[in-house]
């Protein structure tokens, strides 16, 4: 018999989506997150900032069951995912969409066959023609009809990225997770990188959840930045709180960034 589930805590609420609840991570000798707490609101668009080596790729296969905290708790829709087993992690991993640093397309299929792929593995019963329907559906949805018989290679970084938002939408997620959605592209592509994911969230009413070092893009997208250093949040709020608030650590890291973050439009409120 295995212990019983933990129940959740008290404040916990329906907007509560995703939760970090005190979550620790060491490999060896090497605590990489301390104690980590996020509210991962419903609907809402969240984005993690932080330098190289902060714990933020750690805290992403954390949130989407690749990896296991050493401790603290994981609430998605209520529920604790840190003790679960194999078999249930999997049921899990479904609510999630991963949209992979540089698309992460599978070179030697062409766009129809790399936007397939998850249904080819998870969505056995589907007629060849149900397939199809959803595929190029999802194509013109994300404005990139007729480029299902192109390969990667033949595409712009901005279509790779939609490419990679169409396979990751496929199994219908309720969490899409990002890594460094606009890392790689020129600054055009990646506010065009911007409005797909505000677009998306308000389309398929998805809850998402931005690693980012692009504090251009945090400040358009994010209803709520946390900084991550050293595997602590420092500091957490709506980017404007991060950027002009009392916090020395978020005010001095969003100014070195060198943005001029009173001048951007925000795509959310
Ligand atoms: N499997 C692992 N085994 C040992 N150490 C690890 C492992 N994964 C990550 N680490 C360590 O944890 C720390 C945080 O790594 P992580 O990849 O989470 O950082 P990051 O914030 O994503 O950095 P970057 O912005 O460079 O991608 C690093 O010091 C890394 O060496
Ligand atoms: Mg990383």
């Amino acid at each position: 018999m295995g212990k019983p589930a933990p129940e959740p805590p008290e404040w916990l609420t329906h907007a509560d989506h995703v939760v970090f609840d005190g979550v620790k991570k060491r490999f060896g000798e090497h605590e990489v997150l301390k104690g980590v707490d996020i509210r991962f609101k419903r609907h809402e668009t969240a984005v993690i900032i932080g330098g190289s080596g902060a714990g933020k790729t750690t805290l992403l296969r954390i949130l989407i069951g690749l990896e296991k905290p050493s401790s603290g708790h994981v609430w998605i829709d209520g529920r604790d995912i840190a003790p679960l087993g194999e078999v249930a992690l999997n049921t899990v991993r479904k609510k999630f969409g991963m949209v992979f640093q540089y698309a992460a397309l599978l070179d030697s299929l062409n766009v129809f066959d790399n936007i397939a792929f998850p249904l080819r593995e998870h969505r056995k019963n589907l007629t060849a023609k149900q397939m199809q329907d959803k595929v190029l559906g999802m194509l013109a949805t994300l404005g990139i009809e007729g480029k299902d018989r192109h390969m990667p290679s033949e595409l712009s970084g901005g279509q790779r990225k939609r490419v990679g938002l169409a396979r990751a939408l496929m199994l219908e997620p309720e969490v899409l997770v990002y890594d460094e959605p606009t890392s790689g592209l020129d600054p055009h592509t990646s506010r065009m990188v911007d409005d797909l994911i505000e677009e998306t969230r308000e389309r398929f009413q998805v809850t998402s959840v931005v690693i980012s070092h692009d504090m251009t893009s945090c400040f358009r997208i994010a209803h709520k930045a946390y900084l991550l250093i050293d595997g602590a949040v420092v500091a957490s709020g709506t980017p404007r709180e991060l950027a002009f608030g009392d916090n020395r650590l978020s005010a001095d890291f969003i100014a070195r960034s060198g943005i001029a973050a009173d001048k951007i439009e925000r795509l959310v409120e």
